[in-house]
C-alpha cells in the first residue's frame, strides 16, 4: 500500500468513526423521552465547555439561562462527556429526591454502585485493620476541614456585622455569665447563637455542589423521567439563595431563624448544608456541637477586632469547600475574667 492510499484509508475510517458516534449520540438522545429541558450540547463532549470555575456558579448561571424570568429551572438534563447528569436547583426537585413525597425514585446511591434502599448486612470480619485505618482517615477527612471552614466563616460574618457579635455575647453573658466557661450542655439555651451557625452553613456551605448521587432505577422527577445511572449534581448553594424562600437571601441575617417567641425554628428544610438522602453527612450532630461550642468559647472568651486595615475580605476562595479567599486573620484581646479565671488556676 503506498502513502497516499493509506492516508485516504485512514481518513476514510476517522470518518466511518465520527458518523458511527453521531449515530450513537443522536439514537441515545431521542431515547430521552420527556427529559428536563437540556442546552444544546457538542458530540462526545457534551454540555462539558458549558462548565466553568467556580463550579457552583457555572451551574447557577446555566440554570438561571434555562429559567423563566428570574427563576432559575429547577432541573436541568446535562451530559457531561459520557455520563449522564441532572442539575438540580429548586428545593422542591431536591426534596423530591431526597424521598419526601411519594413519587420519589426513593433509591440513591454513589457513583459506580453501593448500598441501595435496604442497607446491606456487613460480615464483622470485613473490618480488617485496614478498613479502620480507611474509615478513620474519611471521618479525619470530611470532619475537620468543613467544620474548621464553617467555624471561620461564622467568625468572618461576626467581626462584619458588630450587632450580631453583640448579641451573641449579651445572650452568652446573661445566660452563663463569667463565673464559668460554657459547656456542650449549654448550646441549647443559645438561640441566637445556634442561629448564627445556621445562617453561616446556609451562606457558606462547605458542600456547594452535592455530586456523589446517582438515581439507581428509571423514574419522574418533577414530571421529567430520569434514566437509571444518571448522576445528580445538587446546587446547595444556589437552593440556599432561592428568593422565594429567603427574604434577602445575600444577608447576613441570623434572625431569620427565629420565631416571635424568641426560639429557633425548625426551618431546616429548605437548607441541605448537611447532604440529603442515604448519603447524608453522617458527621451532622457532631458538626453542629463542635461549631457552636467554639465559636460560643471564642466569642466568651476574648474581645475581637480586624486589627489593621480594618477590614474582613468576605470574597469566596476556589475549592470544593469554599474556603474564603484571604484566610481570617483577627485580633484578639482575652477578657478581664479569662484573665482572673486563668490566675486563680495556676
Ligand atoms: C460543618 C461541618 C460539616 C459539613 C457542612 C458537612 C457536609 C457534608 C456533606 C454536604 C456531605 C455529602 C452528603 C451527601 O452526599 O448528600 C458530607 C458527607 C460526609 N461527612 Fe460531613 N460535613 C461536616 C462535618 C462532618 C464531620 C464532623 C464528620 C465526621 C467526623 C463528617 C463525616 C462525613 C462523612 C463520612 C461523609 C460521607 C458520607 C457518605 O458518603 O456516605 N462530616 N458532609
Amino acid at each position: 500500500m503506498d502513502v497516499a492510499s493509506g492516508d485516504a484509508t485512514l481518513l476514510l475510517l476517522a470518518v466511518v468513526s465520527l458518523l458511527i458516534t453521531a449515530a450513537v449520540w443522536s439514537n441515545r438522545r431521542r431515547k430521552d423521552v420527556n427529559a428536563a429541558p437540556s442546552p444544546p450540547s457538542r458530540p462526545l463532549l457534551g454540555h462539558l465547555h458549558l462548565l466553568g470555575k467556580p463550579l457552583h456558579r457555572s451551574l447557577a448561571a446555566l440554570a438561571a439561562a434555562h429559567g423563566s424570568g428570574s427563576s432559575p429551572t429547577p432541573l436541568l438534563f446535562l451530559r457531561l462527556g459520557s455520563r449522564r447528569a441532572l442539575l438540580v436547583s429548586g428545593h422542591a426537585a431536591a426534596e423530591e429526591w431526597q424521598g419526601a413525597t411519594p413519587s420519589s425514585p426513593a433509591s440513591w446511591t454513589t457513583n459506580g454502585g453501593g448500598s441501595g434502599a435496604t442497607p446491606a448486612k456487613i460480615d464483622p470480619e470485613f473490618y480488617t485493620d485496614t478498613v479502620i485505618k480507611g474509615i478513620v482517615m474519611i471521618l479525619l477527612s470530611a470532619g475537620t476541614d468543613t467544620s474548621a471552614l464553617t467555624t471561620e466563616w461564622a467568625m468572618a460574618f461576626l467581626l462584619t456585622h458588630p450587632e450580631a457579635m453583640s448579641k451573641v455575647r449579651a445572650e452568652l453573658d446573661t445566660n452563663i455569665g463569667t463565673k464559668r466557661l460554657v459547656e456542650e450542655s449549654d448550646i441549647t439555651n443559645l438561640p441566637y447563637l445556634q442561629c448564627v451557625v445556621k445562617e453561616t452553613l446556609r451562606l457558606c456551605l462547605v458542600g456547594l455542589v452535592i455530586p456523589a448521587h446517582e438515581a439507581m432505577e428509571d423514574c419522574t422527577v418533577g414530571g421529567y423521567q430520569v434514566r437509571r445511572g444518571t448522576m445528580i449534581l445538587m446546587n446547595a448553594w444556589l437552593i440556599h439563595r432561592d428568593p422565594k424562600l429567603w427574604e434577602a437571601p445575600e444577608e447576613f441575617r441570623p434572625e431569620r431563624f427565629l420565631d416571635t417567641a424568641g426560639v429557633v425554628t425548625a426551618v431546616t428544610a429548605p437548607m441541605l448544608p448537611f447532604g440529603l438522602g442515604q448519603r447524608r453527612c453522617p458527621g451532622e450532630g457532631l458538626a453542629m456541637r463542635l461549631v457552636s461550642l467554639t465559636l460560643a468559647a471564642l466569642v466568651q472568651c476574648f474581645e475581637w477586632d480586624v486589627g489593621e486595615g480594618g477590614v474582613v475580605d468576605m470574597d469566596e476562595g476556589v475549592g470544593l469547600t469554599m474556603p474564603m479567599a484571604t484566610p481570617l486573620s483577627a485580633v484578639c484581646r482575652p477578657r478581664k475574667f479569662v484573665e482572673s479565671m486563668l490566675s486563680a488556676s495556676t
